[in-house]
């Protein structure tokens, strides 16, 4: 469906919103690939970009990886509540995703998407310093000898020690659809009737 075509039930902005995100997923320069993903820390909320890498319409799904040492896995290891923003431009369309995060660790979930992943990108994971901790000077934060090269699928493999994937179960999408005739907005549940709700 279009963005802007004509809408005549809310379902049709829920499979506008789905085939976005899933796209989304192996389009490098769609604005959905992008997320903020939105955690609870002891500071209050924390907001950051994550890529993209799977989405199950199916099981209202969404997934990134990150590395186990960050503050992020450790927020959501303490509250898995969090809240995934799209928002693209040429689309006009802004979708919130309410779920829970779980943290996939050394598990089936976390190895499948590890050899999925590329060589250059398993690289994060073998820093040695843990993301967010002060460093005392300016240095790339990889072994050296990786510095300007990907590593080898024998050199990689510690770094899955780090890796995690983390997978949302959505409870609850709030979909805006910015319109000249007027903005629509719509709440979806998976398994419900989804709703119009005041723009
Ligand atoms: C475009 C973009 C994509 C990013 N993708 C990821 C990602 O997929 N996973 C990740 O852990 N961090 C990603 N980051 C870095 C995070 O936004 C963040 O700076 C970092 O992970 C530290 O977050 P934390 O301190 O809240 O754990 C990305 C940053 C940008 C700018």
């Amino acid at each position: 469906m279009e963005a802007q075509a004509n809408v005549t039930k809310p379902e049709l902005i829920v499979d506008l919103a789905w085939s976005l995100i899933k796209m989304a997923c192996t389009q490098r320069r769609h604005p959905f690939h992008t997320p903020t993903l939105s955690t609870l820390s002891e500071r209050g909320p924390e907001a950051r970009s994550v890529i993209l890498r799977h989405a199950d319409e199916e099981n209202w799904e969404l997934r990134a990886n990150a590395d186990y040492r960050s503050p992020k896995v450790n927020q959501l290891k303490g509250d898995p509540r969090s809240s995934w923003l799209f928002y693209s431009f040429p689309d006009h369309l802004q979708v919130r995703c309410y779920g829970h995060t779980q943290v996939h660790h050394q598990d089936e979930i976390a190895d499948k998407a590890w050899r999925k992943s590329q060589l250059l990108s398993r690289r994060c994971y073998l820093a040695p310093i843990a993301p967010s901790l002060v460093i005392s000077d300016l240095r790339p934060n990889l072994p050296p000898e990786l510095v300007g090269r990907e590593p080898t699928e024998e050199e990689a493999e510690p770094g899955f020690e780090n890796f995690t994937v983390l997978r949302c179960r959505i409870t609850e999408m709030d979909i805006l659809s910015l319109r000249y005739e007027g903005n629509l907005r719509v709440c979806a549940k998976p398994r419900n009737t989804p709703i119009w709700i005041a723009p």
